[in-house]
């Protein structure tokens, strides 16, 4: 693990491997370690960088409202940091609105961009309220709120059978600051949509999407699936593809970056 600082804030990363880049962004109340199954099966001939996002595990918090936009300056830094010119972003949901921040912005330092259990649509009306009623229930007592969103992310038949993996999952998010999770769900909140770059990005986005995402519902997705830019993939994994069934998600993107390298 290393450490960048930027605006006074220090960042924790990691760096594996060498080659093609491919910057990982973990989802809403995870960390980098959350993608530990994936990087593993990942040849040695791809770079894997991955990153703590502001007010998420070891990383400082950048204010009381993380917007999208915000956190993907994170990224650009962390990239000036290593110098790198372009790379590949995957990006788990909350990770997928921040990739997606950074491309409008920085298409040129784009080679592609992996959504998974994301969405590349705005808040609902409706999902805006769910976001106010939460960031009251984080201020009144963010531990309860953690233990009880987590589960909520997997599969329903997973979290029995993966107990073991959502306790760690539960311990992991732990980790985030109140402070993070309230700027964190603020941002998301206030996002913009940015369904036009899956139809005339300079760049292909591979669409991960499960049929059993309880977060975001696979219906919701069907369109995007299918724009132009996109190489759809559908999984039946919950909102924790990369940890449900990692096999499947690394296969999915493996052929995606040995297709577009
Ligand atoms: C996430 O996993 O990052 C969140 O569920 C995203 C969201 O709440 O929109």
């Amino acid at each position: 693990m290393a450490v960048f600082t930027y605006r006074s804030a220090e960042f924790h990363y990691s760096d594996t491997g060498s080659g093609i880049a491919v910057v990982f962004l973990h989802g809403f109340l995870e960390n980098q370690s959350m993608w530990k199954d994936l990087i593993s099966a990942i040849p040695k001939k791809y770079r894997a960088i991955t990153l703590d996002l502001p007010g998420h595990g070891q990383s400082h918090n950048l204010g009381y409202i993380h917007t999208m936009e915000d956190m993907a300056e994170v990224v650009k830094a962390l990239m000036n940091e290593l110098k790198l010119k372009k790379a590949f972003l995957a990006g788990h949901s909350m990770g997928g609105y921040v990739a997606l921040a950074f491309a409008e912005k920085y298409p040129d330092f784009v080679r592609g961009i992996i959504l998974q259990n994301s969405t590349a649509r705005a808040d609902s009306h409706t999902k805006k309220l769910d976001r106010d009623r939460a960031i009251a229930l984080v201020k009144e007592n963010p531990k309860s709120f953690v233990r009880k969103s987590i589960p909520n992310l997997f599969r329903p038949k997973n979290r029995i059978t993966m107990r073991e993996v959502v306790t760690w999952v539960k311990k992991e998010a732990l980790k985030t600051s109140p402070q993070g999770i309230v700027a964190a769900l603020e941002g998301m909140k206030i996002r913009p949509d940015r369904e036009v770059l899956l139809h005339f990005a300079p760049y292909p986005v591979l669409f991960i999407a499960a049929q059993n995402d309880p977060i975001l519902p696979f219906k919701t997705l069907e369109s995007q699936l299918k724009a132009e830019k996109v190489t759809p993939c559908v999984t039946e994994n919950g909102h924790m593809g990369h940890i449900e069934d990692s096999e499947k998600v690394c296969k999915s993107l493996l052929s995606f970056l040995a297709a577009n390298t």
